[in-house]
């Protein structure tokens, strides 16, 4: 049985000056139809502090949008909740989201609207807690020629803490021969050309929103093991798109020949 439910998440710049809400959603797909059993007991909403959390319980990050060079202080690569990095005053835009823990989830950022990835500096890091500040190696999602939609990110907890994030990359396999799409960064990712995206600067007609792929993976602070990483891990990117009949009518109807 299949459940598919949506969440909504905000983003916002870093300054009041020019703050930016985009909504953006989650939608959480489980192989159990007991999602109303679900309870969170993790009291901690914000991305800059360290929680513990158990299976059920709903776990908060945050992904950056900036520059390359903007994630790193003195050539060492930070988490964005250090000062020192000061991504607010480089016009980095923050996304939040707060996926329950172990469940198979996509997060959509919608780019139709006021949000375009490129115009932020064109990379993204993911990140959540402070002494324990996790972040992923940055990672490209555009620029004026491309746009990647379709990312699958991994967080690896242990004893309930989070350890590590990280991109999983399957190469261009799921958009080979697909004319809609160019094979980019050494043959990593398939990109939409950015001229036939929708929004922000760009007249085409595709919906370039960006889709992630969130998988959980070690031991929650009950050593109960974290399994969602073993169902995601032989999908490949868009593999879920087409599981929900809303983004099959928007975001996947064009991509047809890739599902
Ligand atoms: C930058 O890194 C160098 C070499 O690791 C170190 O000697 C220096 O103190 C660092 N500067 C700052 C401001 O952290
Ligand atoms: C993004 O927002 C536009 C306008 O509200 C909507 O038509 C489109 O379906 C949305 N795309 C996604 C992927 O949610
Ligand atoms: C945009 O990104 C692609 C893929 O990384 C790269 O090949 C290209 O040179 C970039 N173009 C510009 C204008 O930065």
């Amino acid at each position: 049985m299949v459940v598919g439910r949506r969440r909504s998440a905000a983003m916002f710049s870093g300054t009041a000056a020019n703050l930016l809400l985009v909504a953006a959603a989650t939608l959480v797909f489980s192989f159990f139809p007991t999602l109303t059993d679900a309870r969170d007991e993790n009291p901690v909403f914000e991305p800059c502090a360290d929680s513990k959390i158990q299976r059920k319980d709903g776990f908060t990050f945050g992904i950056a949008f900036s520059d390359r060079d903007s994630f790193f202080f003195n050539g060492t690569q930070l988490s964005p909740c250090d000062n020192r990095l000061s991504l607010a005053n480089k016009g980095a835009q923050f996304s939040l989201f707060r996926p329950e823990v172990d469940e198979i989830s996509l997060l959509t950022i919608n780019t139709t609207t006021s949000f375009a990835p490129f115009t932020s500096g064109g990379w993204m890091v993911a990140f959540a807690g402070r002494k324990y500040a996790a972040r992923s190696p940055p990672i490209f999602v555009g620029n004026s020629s491309y746009v990647v939609t379709s990312f699958t990110l991994v967080l690896e907890f242990q004893k309930g803490t989070l350890q590590n994030l990280f991109w999983k990359r399957d190469g261009c396999a799921s958009c080979s021969g697909k004319s809609n799409f160019v094979c980019v960064n050494n043959n990593q990712d398939c990109a939409i050309k950015a001229p036939s995206c929708k929004g922000q600067g760009q007249g085409g007609p595709v919906d370039c929103s960006i889709g992630i792929q969130l998988a959980f993976s070690g031991t929650d602070k009950n050593y109960a093991v974290l399994n969602s990483w073993y169902e995601v891990s032989n999908l490949q990117q868009y593999s879920l798109y087409g599981l929900y009949s809303n983004l099959r009518d928007s975001l996947t109807s064009q991509y047809d020949k890739v599902f």
